[in-house]
């Protein structure tokens, strides 16, 4: 306990220099917001976007919870994020790439602008995009992807991309899901110096059931041989040439969809959570300057992919709204070994390194002390996201990386958030490590009990954010029940249903906020977010499988591992090698969603433990596969002896 009493006070210099500057000026921001909410808003509203018409209202809240936010406003995120920089910043580095391979490549804003245009133009002009399109992305992370993104919000499109990670199957569901008229790849790209292929997955994809399909535009990368259908596929590298690089801006209202972006509950598919236009732009700007303090000459790399939320807040849309010359990295951070990213960082003079703690946590593992090798001098914050970070992590980041001298920027915020809501500043919050610390100024994060009384200081409650907030999640597509439900269901303030994350968290006596976990049953795989009922859903359909039970189990360095318990249809079969059983069950695993949700521990057991009315007891899963005593009342179990023998089989 006595360690989450140390408290690093923000360096002296830097803090001199920070949009916020210690904790007083965060006092009065967030007085400001609790007195005159929509005012604190207008005003930013007002200074940070680029209006082409201005708003009427500044939040609407007469179909709650569906929120408006600057409505009767208009503007284009394309436009925000690029033409205005280009009287002050026209030769300034929008986008500085580095290849898996070392290769180097520097977009300047008028670049961007162009290639932008170009890209927009053959969208909505050779292949007939139009405002409220859907245009599905499966792409690597090269410079075109940021293209694709921002020409879609150029002419109104709305982009959903989908991380390259994920299975044909998945991709099929998301294209279907959304009805996507196009969907932009590559051939493929390079990982750890080897070619891997994208557009066979998309083919794949295409097979089934996507009849809303029309176009595919394929950037070439890896330049390796891909099939190709006439009339559907077109490659990007002959046609963009020929566009024009003029593409006006379509004036969005403020409430039109920018994007969706699946992701995963704990119950069913996954969702397409729906961002708008102003109102997500606005707050992906204000935390970029807020919580990276991100200055004109500075540069700013996230190592996340453009296919989670972090990749899209934090490597394209906040940093070019802000006009912020942004890093954009193709490889991983281990390759050709645990000193990349730490070269990388001397190479560009990085100010500003934003990773997730299972990066941190394996960089640490592979080299220790390998930062040493290099001059790290350029760095003033250093973030992570997507998980806790555990306190040895934390000082080893904070000593190593930051040579004790740059804050640790620990970020809470999901997909459905839009950008950072629980943040320390880094000029003004004297930071605990391991702790995101306190709401950022206007954002109305609360621990709660269901009925809205705050949560006794060191106890567990729910996260929630008790007013909407510029940046949430509008709907999600095609299913609002299922949004209203989902968010607004659980927990309540004032009598009024507010948003519940879905997290679990605990204020300590000074008011800081730790975050402890999903206290649903999602599951968080090395920063992954992942729903054990899509990955039961996957499991059952091995031919043996009659039931199946998902859980998370701790794990050192991707924070949970998957834990799945198997009930074979036929309780003799003994299916030869529990190991071959394991691996088919992968396989098909890889099949319905991708590698990334393969299990690591797969134990075949004689039944699951269920209460009489047929529910899973997932809790019980959970302390077996983390070894522990089981302390909770099983009398309440169909068959309380179903326990010793799981045990059993899970140690033996
Ligand atoms: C978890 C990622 C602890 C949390 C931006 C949340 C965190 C989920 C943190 C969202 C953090 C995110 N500390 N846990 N700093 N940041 N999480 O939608 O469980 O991919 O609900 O968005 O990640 O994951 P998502």
């Amino acid at each position: 306990m006595s360690e989450s009493k140390e408290i690093y006070f923000p360096n002296r210099e830097f803090a001199k220099q920070a949009r916020i500057k210690n904790m007083c000026e965060y006092d009065e921001l967030m007085s400001w917001a609790k007195e005159d909410y929509e005012g604190f808003w207008a005003h930013w509203a007002d200074e940070k976007i680029d209006w082409f018409e201005p708003y009427t209202k500044v939040l609407d809240e007469s179909d709650a919870p569906f929120y408006r936010w600057f409505t009767g406003g208009k503007l284009n995120v394309s436009y925000q994020c690029i033409d205005r920089h280009l009287e002050t910043r026209k030769n300034k580095a929008a986008i500085i790439f580095e290849g898996d391979r070392g290769d180097k490549q520097i977009v300047t804003y008028q670049q961007l602008h162009k290639n932008v245009n170009r890209f927009a133009n053959l969208l909505k002009n050779r292949f007939g995009v139009k405002k409220g399109d859907r245009v599905v992305l499966y792409m690597p992370m090269i410079p075109e992807a940021a293209y694709a993104m921002l020409a879609c919000a150029r002419i109104g499109a709305i982009h959903s991309v989908v991380f390259g990670g994920f299975s044909a199957e998945a991709l099929r569901d998301r294209i279907i899901d959304a009805e996507a008229k196009v969907v932009i790849t590559a051939d493929g790209a390079f990982r750890k110096d080897k070619p891997y292929m994208l557009k066979p997955v998309v083919d794949t994809a295409l097979e089934e059931g996507c009849d809303c399909v029309e176009k595919v535009l394929v950037v070439q990368r890896n330049n390796e041989d891909v099939v190709w259908i006439e009339g559907r596929d077109y490659s990007y590298n002959e046609l963009i040439e020929a566009e024009s690089d003029v593409c006006d801006p379509e004036p969005m209202d403020s409430e039109d969809p920018l994007f969706l972006l699946y992701t995963s509950g704990s119950t069913g598919k996954p969702k397409g959570v729906q961002h708008s236009q102003a109102g997500y732009i606005l707050w992906a700007q204000m935390t970029m300057e807020w919580v990276f303090d991100v200055k004109e000459n500075d540069t700013y790399w996230c190592t996340a992919d453009i296919g989670w939320i972090t990749g899209h807040t934090y490597i394209v849309y906040g940093p070019l709204a802000m006009g912020a010359t942004t890093v954009m990295f193709e490889g991983v951070p281990t390759y050709p070994d645990a000193g990349r990213a730490w070269k990388m960082v001397q190479e560009y003079g990085i100010n500003q390194f934003y990773t997730a703690p299972t990066a941190i946590r394996v960089l640490h593992k592979m080299g220790e002390n390998e930062p040493e090798k290099y001059d790290l001098s350029s760095l003033k914050v250093l973030g992570t996201v997507g998980e806790p970070i555990d306190p040895p992590a934390w000082k080893w980041y904070y000593e190593k990386i930051g040579g004790g001298r740059c804050a640790i920027v620990d970020t809470w915020w999901q997909t459905e958030t839009g950008g950072h809501m629980i943040s320390p500043l880094p000029g003004a919050t004297p930071i605990k490590p391991a702790c995101a610390t306190f709401p950022l100024p206007g954002i109305m994060a609360e621990v709660i009990e269901r009925d809205g009384t705050p949560a006794e200081p060191g106890e567990q409650g729910l996260l929630c954010i008790t007013k909407p907030w510029p940046s949430m999640i509008r709907t999600i597509w095609g299913d609002p029940e299922r949004f209203e439900k989902s968010y607004f269901g659980d927990a309540k303030k004032d009598g009024k249903p507010v948003y519940f994350s879905g997290d679990g968290a605990i204020v300590d006596e000074d008011g800081y906020i730790t975050i402890t976990g999903r206290v649903d049953d999602v599951i968080n795989v090395s920063g992954h977010r992942m729903g054990t009922a899509e990955i039961e859903a996957a499991i059952k359909k091995h031919p043996h499988v009659a039931e199946v039970a998902v859980v998370g189990k701790p794990d050192e360095i991707k924070g949970e591992s998957i834990f799945a318990y198997i009930v074979l249809k036929n309780a003799d079969d003994t299916f030869g090698e529990e190991a071959e059983l394991a691996k088919e069950i992968n396989q098909v695993i890889a099949k319905e969603i991708g590698n990334i949700a393969k299990c690591d521990t797969i134990k075949v057991v004689p039944g699951l433990p269920k209460t009489r009315s047929g529910k899973v007891m997932r809790r019980i899963l959970r302390a077996i596969a983390k070894g522990e005593e089981i302390k909770q009342d099983i009398s309440t179990l169909e068959d309380p002896g179903i326990v010793a023998k799981i045990q059993t089989c899970v140690i033996g």
